[in-house]
């Protein structure tokens, strides 16, 4: 008789840190069965950013159509689910209380397992998904709109960070771009599509690499230039500025220059602090095997085939997230909590939401 084979983990995943209520199941860390995102995009759309308030309604308002949603698509009853997962940080306080309180509420009436998951971990796990596991030790960059940070991460749940932005996240200076230049909210994938036609080279803005071997980022100084570049140098003081144009005189084909040399200027300093971070872990021994890359700045063109060209030159495997996997989603969640299944890392009713990552 041939044995059968093994059970599989099947993991209820839920994500709720910003302005997109998701849920997910996935098998055994790696099968994505259904990756569910109600994004909320339309409601802050004319603020020109995410509003807590707003979001962790919206949160409360979305969440079980999500869950039905979830469960229809993976065609997988809610008894076969063998535990629960909850990005439980950081974000936004309000957002996260209410995936962590539906969490707890499902592992409590369901008497299943509860699994606190970190957001920023999760990013750094979304390459894996319906994918092979990574090789390690990985050289880990998350980008994305509250996280520009490099990491040496040793597994999917050990690592350490080497360096972070000292003030604007990159997809925080993304969305800055296009509200400058008026071409709407998300702006990362906006300046992206503009960037395709535009000259990269028709402006130098400045690329801020700080201290000589520094591994911190800083973006505020190039989203600055860029302001000054699309409406000129603004004379009054801060908080009555008076600029010498407006966005609105600039012509498609202008737009779309300042969007590709922004974009160039991005991609060449995180360039530059990859390879800062490659010879950092080679030095104290730990030579890299793998580049990983998550969170929404990942599904940025030019940063893609950036990353795939350094890894070439450096013999670096590059991990770079399939598109539904860059931004915000609870199945890189549900990936990273099997590992956490594994090495029994479970939570009980009273895991917290808490604002920030759980990586020193
Ligand atoms: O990971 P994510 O969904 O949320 C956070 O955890 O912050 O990332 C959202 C960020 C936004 O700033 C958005 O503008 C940026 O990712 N983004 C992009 C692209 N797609 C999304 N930035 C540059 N190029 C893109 N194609
Ligand atoms: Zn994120």
């Amino acid at each position: 008789m041939s044995e059968s084979p093994e059970k599989s983990c099947l993991i209820l995943a839920i994500e709720s840190s910003c302005d997109e209520t998701a849920a997910s199941i996935v098998r055994d860390g790696c099968e994505v069965l259904c990756n569910v995102v109600a994004s909320q995009h339309e409601l802050h759309e004319k603020f020109g950013g995410v509003v807590p308030e707003i979001a962790s309604r919206a949160h409360i308002e979305k969440i079980l159509p999500t869950f039905d949603q979830t469960f229809e698509q993976a065609n997988v009853s809610i008894d076969q689910i063998d535990a629960i997962a909850v990005g439980n940080q950081p974000g936004l306080i309000g957002s996260l209380l209410v995936g962590v309180s539906a969490a707890k509420t499902l592992a409590w009436a369901l008497d299943k397992p509860l699994i606190g998951v970190d957001h920023v971990k999760a990013h750094l796990y979304a390459a894996a998904l319906d994918d092979k596991q990574v090789e390690y030790p990985a050289i880990g960059l998350v980008v994305s709109g509250g996280h520009t940070s490099l990491y040496q991460v040793d597994s999917p749940t050990k690592m350490k960070r080497l360096g972070k932005t000292i003030d604007d996240a990159v997809g925080e200076a993304y969305d800055k771009v296009a509200a400058i230049l008026e071409i709407g909210f998300p702006g990362g994938p906006l300046v992206d599509k503009k960037a395709q036609v535009g000259n990269p080279k028709a402006t130098r803005f400045p690329r801020t690499l700080l201290d000589k071997e520094s591994l911190d980022f800083s973006f505020s100084g190039l989203k600055t230039a860029v302001l000054y570049h699309v409406r000129g140098i603004p004379k009054g003081r801060r908080g009555n500025m008076v600029f010498e144009r407006s966005a609105s005189d600039l012509s498609e084909q202008d737009v779309a220059d300042v969007c590709a040399s922004f974009q160039a200027a991005v991609s060449d300093v995180v360039v530059k602090k990859i390879k800062r971070a490659y010879e950092a872990m080679k030095s104290a021994g730990n030579s890299p095997k793998s580049l990983i890359i998550g969170g929404g700045v990942s599904a940025n063109s030019k940063l893609r085939q950036s990353a795939i060209e350094l890894g070439e030159k450096l013999s670096l495997e590059v991990r770079l997230p399939k598109m539904a996997y860059c931004l915000d989603n609870a199945a890189m969640i549900g990936g990273l909590a099997y590992h956490q299944f594994l090495a029994n890392q479970f939570d009980d009713l009273s895991l917290p939401a808490i604002a920030t990552t759980s990586i020193a």
